[in-house]
């Protein structure tokens, strides 16, 4: 049986685990304002908060119900736009009527949910961050935009780690709110199923790809297996496995060792997906352009796996991927925690990605490095890129070239030549191979414009950006 609170109500339920939450929703509940537009965790308009109860308190995140499978909410608060109603209009609602943010209203339960999710989230986020997973056909966005900016500064009034309270004070949430905590606490949890059941964790992945292979199968649910912590253990970093994007970008342990880490949330997938989609799971899924898995492998992560027997073995990030979607990894393993080294001081990193669109599109070429220097002289380089292989790349060859190498417009230069050689795209629907050599060189050189930029020679990395060959 599954179980969890549906709004106000408890709901038990032995309806298929790998169901998706959105058709439970729809179907069985009837609670139609959760609408279904893509199916793929694009458009945002099946957008529920997640409650989970940690420490005796809720903790609200956005989430697309239509790559949920219905397992993963097993002792959560699902709230849907109607869970959300009151005798008046709460403010995200009024700010939407007030800013005219609504025409046809297919898209708005959708916002109406991200935005309160902003209200609710135990963080000061970019209000337009949080509608980033959330698409309308008619408005043109800026009354929209509008009435994000609006709520922002509504969030601005409630103090941090006290959401509920302040909004139920408010009355800005319907009075159930406050009951909540304890029928969740109700709620026994759930022995998994047979190991050789489809293992699932935030469901981004396979929920789009296989949505009907899970939907009829016994389902092992790894969230509620994997770590998801991170920790400070012998001088490493040891990062749970299970963690979601968000949660690791916005750590803040992890903020503390790699501050720039935050900023480039924003570039990977929408809040929703950020919310869901975990970092083992963007790494066995071994995309070519798997945005977590190119910043993991500047930042020289190690794999701790784990089989069935509990015996564990280390892996390099970078030996994981042995050809395209093919992995150094058993049947009866699963990938426990990501281990990476704390930045030290004079280690400087940077992301890079260019796609169709800025937002919530997956790469056509994407970049990180690391870079250890001591004045002009390059200590140590971690550089990977991806898109131009058939896995996501460390370049090592390059990375090798430039060590010990002085930081100067030549040894850029040269390090490009090692570069092309180094990399081996192919023509996709992501752009033609000659584009994606283009891109590694702009990235590659974006790098050092950004990190180095007030100590070279910017006219140089420019002159380079647009004469250096990009043959192989
Ligand atoms: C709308 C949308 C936008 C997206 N945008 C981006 C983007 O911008 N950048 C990007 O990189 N990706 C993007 N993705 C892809 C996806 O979100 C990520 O790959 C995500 O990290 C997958 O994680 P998951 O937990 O949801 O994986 P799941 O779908 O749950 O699982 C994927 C695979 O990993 C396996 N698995 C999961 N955890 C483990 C483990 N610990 N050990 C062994 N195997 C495991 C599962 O069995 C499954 O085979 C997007 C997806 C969607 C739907
Ligand atoms: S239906 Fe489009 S994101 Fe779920
Ligand atoms: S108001 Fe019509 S899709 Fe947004």
């Amino acid at each position: 049986m599954i179980e969890f609170i549906l709004n106000n109500q408890k709901v038990t339920t032995d309806k298929p685990a790998g169901m998706s939450l959105l058709d439970f929703i729809r179907k069985d509940y009837h609670l139609f304002g959760t609408k279904i537009g893509c199916r793929e965790g694009d458009c945002g308009a099946c957008t529920v908060l997640e409650g989970s109860l940690t420490d005796g308190r809720v903790r609200y995140k956005t989430i697309v119900s239509c790559l949920t499978p219905l397992i993963n909410v097993h002792g959560k608060h699902i709230v849907t736009v109607e869970g959300l109603n009151m005798e008046d209009l709460s403010p995200v609602q009024q700010a939407m009527a007030d800013h005219a943010a609504t025409q046809c209203g297919f898209c708005t339960p959708g916002f109406v949910v991200s935005l309160t999710g902003l209200l609710l989230s135990d963080e000061q986020k970019d209000p337009l961050q949080a509608i980033s997973g959330n698409i309308c056909r008619c408005t043109g966005y800026k009354s929209i935009e509008k009435a994000a900016v609006e709520t922002g500064h509504l969030k601005q009034s409630i103090p941090e780690g006290k959401e509920i309270e302040t909004m139920l004070e408010k009355e800005w949430l319907p009075d159930y709110f406050a009951d909540i905590p304890e029928l969740l606490k109700e709620i026994p949890p759930r022995t998994n199923a047979q190991d050789n059941s489809v293992k699932i964790a935030g469901g981004t992945d396979l929920m789009v790809q296989q949505h009907d292979v899970i939907r009829h199968s016994d389902i092992h649910p790894l969230l509620n297996t994997l770590p998801s912590d991170i920790t400070v253990s012998g001088g490493k970093i040891q990062i749970g496995a299970g963690i979601n994007a968000n949660d690791f970008l916005h750590n803040s342990l992890i903020g503390e060792y790699f501050p720039s880490l935050p900023e480039h949330a924003s570039l990977i997938a929408s809040e929703q997906i950020r919310n869901m989609g975990t970092l083992a799971g963007n790494m066995v899924n071994a995309s070519p352009i798997g945005d977590m898995n190119i910043l993991l492998l500047a930042l020289e992560a190690t794999l701790l796996l784990e089989n069935r027997s509990e015996k564990q073995r280390e892996l390099p990030l970078k030996d994981f991927f042995l050809d395209y979607k093919k992995l150094d990894l058993e049947k009866e393993e699963l990938i426990k925690y990501i281990v990476i080294e704390p930045q030290k001081e004079d280690v400087l990193f940077n992301f890079e990605k260019v796609s169709k669109r800025t937002y919530l599109d997956i790469a056509s070429v994407n970049s990180a490095i690391t870079v250890n220097s001591e004045g002009k002289t390059i200590r140590k380089i971690n550089f990977a890129l991806g898109g131009i292989a058939a896995i996501p790349k460390f370049m090592a060859k390059t990375s090798a070239f430039l060590h010990g190498k002085e930081l100067s417009i030549d040894t850029l230069g040269k390090a490009l030549d090692v570069l092309q050689q180094e990399i081996a795209p192919i023509d996709d629907i992501r752009g033609s191979k000659e584009y994606k050599r283009l891109l590694a060189r702009q990235l590659f050189l974006q790098h050092f414009l950004k990190l180095f930029g007030n100590m070279l020679d910017e006219e140089g990395i420019y002159q380079l950006m647009t004469t250096k060959s990009i043959a192989s």
